[in-house]
């Protein structure tokens, strides 16, 4: 991987949104790949700051929770509505989460569809959990697997916390684009920030290919661009 070390977040996310911008400029029905979470804000607010038009924009969220209620805020339905189609002034009809159509049993296989009839995902951008998870793909995830149903780890429920009343009230499931879903993506770009991503960072990007580390299958994609602010690129060799 091309690893880019930047002193913090906004300054990763500058980056980030120059690569976007130059697929776009290249490719205005570009086809991205959309990670949830805090790691990619910067991204979008250093993109909506550049004032593109990014109307014929495509986007595949990666990953939804499964069980809240349609219209909760914190669905990723609303997030990517909230955080990204709104600012970045994109079109609604043309960005996708997964279970979109409520129907979970077929949720994975229709996404699957969606995204091959898209031509496929030019740039996927990734955070990365400290469960090792890429998507919520967490620890024992295939690297050949495509979007589906999986348990989220408790780790990652604990993260997520944050953003819920309780514990309790983080859902136990999500559907997820799959390790292989992420690898069919032209480039991949993943960011990552803060002291308590080092560890799993450097695992990632320098230990072993297992499916215990699910982020180590980026070892396996030939064009990825990996953005670190220091204190995530602090594990590194
Ligand atoms: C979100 C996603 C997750 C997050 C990861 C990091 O769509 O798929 O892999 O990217 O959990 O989350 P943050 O950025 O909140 O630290």
């Amino acid at each position: 991987a091309e690893v880019v070390i930047v002193p913090d977040a906004a300054a990763a996310g500058e980056i980030a949104a120059h690569e976007i911008e130059k697929l776009v400029r290249r490719k205005p029905d570009a086809v991205l790949g959309l990670a949830t979470g805090s790691t990619p804000l910067t991204t979008w607010a250093a993109l909506a700051a550049r004032h593109l038009d990014l109307t014929g924009v495509r986007g595949f969220a990666l990953d939804e929770y499964v069980g809240l209620p349609v219209g909760h805020p914190e669905s990723y339905r609303a997030v990517i509505d909230r955080e990204v189609v709104g600012p970045l002034g994109l079109t609604p009809s043309l960005v996708h989460v997964p279970a979109d159509s409520g129907r979970i049993e077929t949720a994975g296989d229709d996404y699957e569809v969606a995204i091959d009839a898209a031509g496929g995902i030019d740039l996927q951008v990734l955070g990365i959990g400290r469960t090792g998870h890429v998507g919520f793909n967490e620890p024992g995830s295939s690297f050949a697997s495509l979007t589906r149903v999986k348990t989220l780890a408790q780790q990652t429920r604990i993260d997520n916390a944050r953003f819920f009343d309780s514990l309790e009230a983080v859902p136990t499931h999500c559907v997820t684009q799959g390790l292989g879903t992420i690898l069919r993506a032209r480039r991949l770009v993943l960011l990552a920030f803060g002291e308590a991503k080092a560890g799993i960072v450097a695992d990632a990007l320098e230990g072993p290919l297992t499916a215990s580390v699910p982020a180590s299958v980026i070892q396996l994609h030939p064009r990825v661009m990996v953005i670190v602010d220091d204190a995530a690129a602090s594990g590194l060799a």
